[in-house]
């Protein structure tokens, strides 16, 4: 148990929608295929040299014209709108947060997105750490136990915010049809708190009833994104060869083995964190995955012998956007009211690595 509660969830998505109808004209596909096989219907994609109006934060009320500025859309600054969602939602000043975590596996600073998102969100640099965390899209539930973990040390850390954020569409193989259908772009926050709040109840619990995190690297050819640089002989001192001026290669990815292995470990990883909340499935309110494939929620409903009307999802709306697509459908479920507080959610991410976790948490 981590005794830290969720108090703001946040979400944003780039604004061009590429459907099904518009990959079946590059591809040797068609909506049907793309609907059964995985409920997605249509995905949001980051494009290069896009923009968005956000409200801007740092506009003077009695300047009426600064309601809303234009900034380039990239990863950052979905996930600056997302936190800055999630952090109205929560009350928290920002100066206020102690650790921001940035769930990314495609930054926009191979160096690291959260330090920039931190400050752009006005947390205090005197006091907050901000650091990237890669699990691909088990990244944002790795995020939310890290940052559990933090608040939970026995330091004075109290509050803190995690970003999950992902533009795989900038690493797919768009000439694979297998893969390219399934992603999209977006960002989700979440803010947490150690503090008890006048209305929580001992009782009751905290937000992070019960968790489970795992990996396998035997795994890892499954699903893989792998740099590789051009050799380019530079003189060093030790006369040797750098690699330099390279890349990454395409997304690569074997989707029955990717899918075998979400429906044989997501039910196990979700009740061992069952078990170790000391709940049983009937106590669960919503069942939260990683959105990846309609199929694979339903199968893992089915073992857990849950209904679907308890399956929270927004896949067909926004595909697999990563470490994003857990705060991105929790953003929604509980802004329209589907997710009451108190209610239990068991969430679980899973994706490459290969890696895939599991927490109990009470909204
Ligand atoms: N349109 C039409 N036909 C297609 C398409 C397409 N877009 N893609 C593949 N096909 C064809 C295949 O070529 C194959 O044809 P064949 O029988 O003539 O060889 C046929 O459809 C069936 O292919 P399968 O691979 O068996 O299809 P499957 O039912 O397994 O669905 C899918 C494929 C959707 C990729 C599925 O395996 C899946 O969702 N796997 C999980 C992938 C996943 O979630 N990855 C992300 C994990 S999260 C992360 O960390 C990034």
């Amino acid at each position: 148990k981590l005794s830290v509660r969720p108090i703001g969830i946040g979400s944003a998505a780039p604004q061009t929608l590429i459907t099904n109808s518009d990959l079946e004209s590059v591809h040797d596909t068609t909506d049907e295929w793309i609907r059964t096989r995985t409920g997605i219907q249509s995905r949001r994609v980051l494009v290069h040299d896009g923009t968005r109006k956000v409200i801007d934060a740092t506009a003077k009320e009695e300047d009426e014209k600064s309601g809303e500025k234009e900034v380039p859309e990239t990863l950052r600054t979905l996930g600056i709108e997302a936190a800055q969602h999630a952090l109205t939602m929560s009350g928290v000043d920002p100066s206020s947060i102690d650790v921001v975590i940035c769930a990314t596996s495609s930054p926009d600073d191979l160096f690291g997105d959260a330090p920039s998102i931190a400050h752009a969100v006005g947390c205090d640099s005197s006091k907050v750490v901000a650091f990237d965390l890669t699990a691909a899209c088990s990244g944002f539930l790795f995020g939310i136990v890290t940052a559990g973990q933090y608040l939970n040390n026995g330091s004075k850390n109290k509050n803190a915010l995690v970003i999950g954020a992902d533009a795989l569409t900038r690493w797919v193989d768009w000439d694979d049809r297998n893969s390219c259908i399934l992603f999209g772009d977006g960002a989700g926050a979440m803010v947490l708190t150690s503090d008890g709040g006048e209305d929580a109840k001992e009782e009751d619990g905290f937000g992070i009833l019960g968790y489970a995190m795992h990996s396998n690297g035997g795994g890892y050819d499954d699903l893989k994104c792998i740099y590789r640089g051009e050799p380019k002989k530079i003189t060093t001192p030790g006369d040797g060869t750098i690699v330099q001026d390279g890349s990454y290669d395409l997304m690569s990815m074997n989707g029955r083995k990717v899918y075998s292995f979400a429906t044989r470990e997501v039910p196990a990883v979700l009740e061992e964190a069952l078990e170790q909340a000391g709940m049983t499935v009937d106590q669960v309110d919503h069942l939260l995955l990683h959105q990846a494939n309609i199929r694979i929620m339903e199968v893992v409903a089915e073992r857990l012998g849950m209904p679907m009307e308890k399956v929270i999802t927004n896949l067909y709306k926004y595909g697999n956007t990563s470490a994003a697509s857990i705060p991105l459908a929790l953003d929604e479920a509980v802004r329209t009211g589907r997710v009451k507080k108190g209610d239990v959610i068991a969430c679980a991410g899973f994706g490459a690595g290969l890696s895939w976790g599991a927490a109990i948490l009470r909204w």
